[in-house]
């Protein structure tokens, strides 16, 4: 079978992750959350006291204890995937609302990006990967075979979030995730370090009025145009 690169590219809580981890089971793909990495190097960062209370991030300090972070995956019997930053499983920790107000200024540092790239290209060598996130079709995987760019509205993603903060018990408010949620899109796509946009070659999906059946099928039906199989 002709295994391949599946890029998936998208503003945050596009619905891309729960697409991406589906169509990777459905292949016995390895599935890779490159979000959780930027969220697990924030966590590092608001342990080790280099997040100031005004948002600030102490650069120098951060791109000096680099070499000290160590980034991997744990497959879960679920079939899910937890995030490790230096063995201990900070999946729980990385998804919180303060991770999240801190994660696009951390992500939007060149060192602590390339560090992650490098890392991310070496998950993808064996290729049979999906892999979803923000420049993964335009930087980490330029020549992936397929790629996708999902978007839906700013309200619709907050809405999502937001239904997923409470269910996992986050006392949180809606207009409190609908600011988060265009914050952060405004950073990461106006960073100069590779900020979020649409491969040339990628494909477009608006998922806002699609149920999770429809994008799964429909993500099956472009592997397979590519693979003949899926
Ligand atoms: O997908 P997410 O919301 O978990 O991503 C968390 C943050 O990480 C998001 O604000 C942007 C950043 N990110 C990035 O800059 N590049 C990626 N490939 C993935 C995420």
């Amino acid at each position: 079978m002709k295994k391949i690169i599946i890029a998936i590219d998208g503003y945050s809580s596009s619905g891309k992750s729960t697409m991406a981890r589906a169509i990777a089971a459905r292949l016995g793909y390895r599935y890779i959350d490159s979000g959780a990495m930027y969220r697990a190097v924030t966590l590092f960062a608001l342990r080790h006291g280099m997040i100031g209370a005004d948002g600030s991030v102490d650069e120098a300090a951060l791109t000096a204890a680099l070499p000290e972070i160590a980034i991997d995956f744990r497959p879960m019997a679920d079939g899910s995937q937890h995030t490790l930053l230096n063995g201990e499983d900070v999946e729980a920790q990385i998804r919180t609302m303060e991770v999240s107000s801190h994660v696009s200024a951390v992500a939007a540092i060149v060192p602590v990006r390339h560090k992650l790239v490098q890392l991310q290209q070496e998950f993808g060598r064996e290729k049979g990967i999906v892999m979803d996130g923000r420049d993964i079709g335009t930087t980490v995987f330029p020549d992936a075979e397929l790629k996708i760019y999902v978007n839906a509205s700013a309200e619709t993603r907050a809405r999502r979030r937001y239904d997923e903060l409470r269910a996992k018990g986050q006392d949180v408010s809606y207009d409190e995730v609908l600011a988060n949620v265009r914050e952060r899109d405004h950073i990461d796509s106006t960073r100069a370090e590779s900020p979020l946009r649409r491969a040339d070659d990628a494909i477009d999906l608006d998922n806002s009025a699609m149920t999770l059946d429809e994008q799964n099928a429909w993500l099956c039906e472009r592997v397979r145009r590519i693979t003949g199989e899926a």
